[in-house]
């Protein structure tokens, strides 16, 4: 079997980063993470990819005189690295056009909402705002429109009386890391063909 080579954008916590190591770390699973890449510097996870022995290269938007020219730069990375699929997991930027046609079909992101509903940020404080009485979580492909591609895996998390946004985001974030690296194992072991989702 050979495995697909994955990097992972990350701006923080990195908890989404740190399940999709662990399941590479099983011998049959289809991708390997060969590098995690941060906007920001002091974001937590770039020490936890660190400690598990996987590149890390961090890179901040505001020291590049262009959007362009920060995703140039990003794009060399992830080439330096072979890297086959990127997972967004909490990366805070929007990306440029030209950066998704790129990965057109081997992009992938989690969000913490019902796509297409409660697309941004935000999310849990906006479904409870609206009295909401189901949300949840969907990794889907990335395409130029902010949270628009298409899903790939998606589950219902029911709100709850008394939910808080962090007690709502707790929950969901549970099954966050449950579909996450099923679905990038659904399109790294080629049972999702990303041709016949985006065409
Ligand atoms: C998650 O809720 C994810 O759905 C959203 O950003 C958050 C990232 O959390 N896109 P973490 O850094 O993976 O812990």
């Amino acid at each position: 079997m050979t495995r697909k080579k994955v990097a992972i954008l990350i701006s923080g916590r990195g908890s989404n980063m740190s399940v999709l190591i662990e399941a590479a770390k099983a011998p049959d699973y289809p991708a390997e993470i060969v590098g995690v890449l941060s906007n920001r510097a002091a974001a937590p996870g770039l020490e936890i990819a660190q400690q598990h022995g996987i590149a890390t290269a961090s890179l901040a938007q505001s020291k590049f005189l262009s959007r362009d020219m920060f995703e140039d730069t990003m794009t060399q990375i992830l080439e330096s690295w072979e890297v086959d699929i990127v997972c967004l997991a909490g990366f805070m930027r929007i990306l440029g056009e030209d950066f998704v046609n790129r990965w057109q079909g081997r992009m992938i992101n989690i969000h913490p909402s019902l796509l297409p509903d409660y697309r941004g940020l935000d999310t849990h404080a906006r479904v409870l705002a609206d009295g909401g009485k189901v949300h949840g979580c969907t990794v889907h492909f990335v395409t130029p429109g902010l949270d628009e591609g298409p899903a790939i895996l998606q589950v219902q998390v029911p709100v709850l009386p008394g939910d808080t946004p962090e007690t709502l985001s707790a929950r969901i974030l549970i099954e966050e890391h449950r579909i996450y690296p099923e679905a990038l194992r659904l399109l790294a072991s080629g049972d999702l063909s990303a041709d016949k989702v985006l065409n």
